[in-house]
Order: C-alpha cells, then structure tokens, then sequence
C-alpha cells in the first residue's frame, strides 16, 4: 500500500487531547502519509500534557488554541504557515463539549448560558475557523477542510441532548461556508458524522456503553472504529477526493441507513 496520499500537504489537526481521541488517531495516520502537520487544543487540554507525546513523536510543533476564540485561530493559522513553509491543505475541527451534559441538565431543563457556550465550542467555532483562514488567505486552493458530527443531528437520540442542535448548527455551517469557500478557492468543506467511538467526548453521554452497543448490532459492519475515521479522513484530505464537498459523509457501518435489524430483535 502507498504511504504518499498525502505528501508534500501541510495540515492542522485540533483536539488530539488523549490515545482515544479520534484526532490522535487522524493525526498519526496523516503522518504516516506523508502529511507535514501542526497539532491544536484549548490551552486547559495542555495540562493533561498528553498532546505533548504526541507531537513528539510526529515530529509535530503544538500551538494552543481556543476554538471559541478569533484571535487564537488567527495566530494559529499564521503560525501554522510560518512552521509548515506554506498554506494549508487539510485542517480537522474535531471538538465538542456540552456543559449542559457535564452537569447532568435534562433536555427539558436546559441552561441557556451554558447553551451558547456549548455551541460556541462545538459549532461556531467551525465558522470562527473558516472565516479566519478565508481573511488570511491560510487555505491552498483545492484544500480540504473537514468537522467530526454524530447522526442525533437528523434523527432523535434523547441522551444527547443539547448536542444534536450543535451538531444540526455545525453540519449547516459546513454546507453554507461549503459553498463560499468552494467559489472563492475551490476549498472543499465536508462533515464524517462517526459511530458512537469510546473516547473522552463519547462517554461523557448518558448511558453510552448501551447506545455504543446498540449502535453496533444495528450496522450491519458493526460500529466504526476511530482508525476508520482517520482512513477515511486521510482520503477526504487527499486529492482523491478532489470534487467532493458541503456533504456530511456518513461513516457509521450502514447504521444510518437501517430500519430495523433483526440482530436487535433477538437480544
Ligand atoms: N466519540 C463519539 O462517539 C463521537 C461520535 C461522533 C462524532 N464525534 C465527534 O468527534 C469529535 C472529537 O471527539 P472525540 O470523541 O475524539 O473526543 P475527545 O474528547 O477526545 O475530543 C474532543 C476535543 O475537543 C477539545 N475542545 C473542547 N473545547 C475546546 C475549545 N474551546 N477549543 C479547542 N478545543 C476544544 C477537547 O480538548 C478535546 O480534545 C467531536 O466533535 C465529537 O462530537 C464523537
């Protein structure tokens, strides 16, 4: 197998926070394609000094960065640039937090201060970066650009609370800058709505072994593991896929397109 889909592309990668994080996963095989990257995270992940390891061993430079905020974004654009000789090809948002979640708020007895913070991180955040890398000019023609979702954005799924309309914000964001960026730039903006992953983010839902469990009987290919969505990021950033963009992709096994499988039915 080649090891080049991503030669001589240059990429920042945010929210690599530990060994289960899906962007740890898409950072290492971007690497090992080729890909020359800078990795990102909000300046309190630092202190878990994981990212640290991994930039070691990608040869990685870190450059701290709250999504939420343009000043950030900007300086890690311009230094990304500065460290990587050039303009980006690729960059991954993968991020999300809910604050309504961590303190346990039901649906129905939402705080809407910590809803906007929720959405601020987890969604707008992604236009924060667009907009910024479209004013400093940060994005090669023909680059991609990618954000990690979850279906409960189209489809009901009770414990995931505030996170649905993020992710329904986040996927809209997509399409809509999908479509300014692909004029301007023919830079391509795409969303990977992922299986239910076992990671710091996924399990912080209420009861998510179960929903983890369920999902994978549904998939006729089981759930998708967070290797798989780095491949699958790999080929989204590679020139392979050149004409594809303002689609959210899904990468759940088939678990989106099911009814019903018997598989559950027999439990
Ligand atoms: N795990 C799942 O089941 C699953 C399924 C579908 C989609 N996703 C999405 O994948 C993405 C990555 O999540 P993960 O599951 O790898 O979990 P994770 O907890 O490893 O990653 C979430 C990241 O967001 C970062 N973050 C939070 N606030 C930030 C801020 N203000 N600025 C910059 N970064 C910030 C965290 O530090 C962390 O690195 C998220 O968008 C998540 O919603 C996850």
């Amino acid at each position: 197998m080649t090891n080049s889909l991503l030669q001589n592309k240059r990429g920042i990668i945010f929210g690599a926070l530990d060994e289960q994080s899906i962007a740890w996963k898409v950072a290492t095989k971007c690497v090992e394609q080729g890909a020359k990257i800078t990795l990102t995270n909000a300046p309190v992940a630092m202190r878990f000094g994981k990212i640290y390891d991994l930039g070691k061993e990608l040869n990685a430079e870190i450059i701290p960065a709250d999504a939420t905020l343009v000043e950030d974004l900007e300086k890690l654009l311009s230094q990304s640039m500065e460290i990587l000789g050039g303009p980006i090809d690729f960059i991954l948002h993968s991020i999300g937090m809910s604050l309504n979640v961590r303190k346990g708020k039901a649906y129905t007895d939402l705080n809407y201060e910590f809803m906007q913070k929720t959405f601020d991180v987890s969604a707008i955040s992604f236009h924060k970066l667009m907009q910024s890398a479209m004013k400093l000019d940060a994005v090669a023609e023909g680059g991609s650009i990618l954000a990690l979702t979850y279906i409960a954005a189209q489809r009901v799924f009770p414990d995931y609370n505030e996170m649905a309309e993020s992710k329904a914000l986040l996927e809209s964001f997509a399409r809509s800058f999908g479509y300014h960026y692909g004029t301007k730039k023919k830079v391509r903006v795409n969303t990977i709505s992922q299986s239910p992953t076992m990671t710091t983010a996924g399990s912080g839902i209420k009861g998510f072994q179960e929903f983890f469990d369920y999902a994978d009987k549904m998939s006729p290919l089981g759930n998708a593991s967070a290797e798989a969505c780095a491949d699958y990021c790999v080929v989204m950033f590679s020139d392979l896929s050149r004409m594809v963009t303002m689609q959210n992709l899904f990468h759940d096994g088939g678990f989106s397109t099911m009814g019903m499988n018997p598989a559950i039915l027999n439990v």
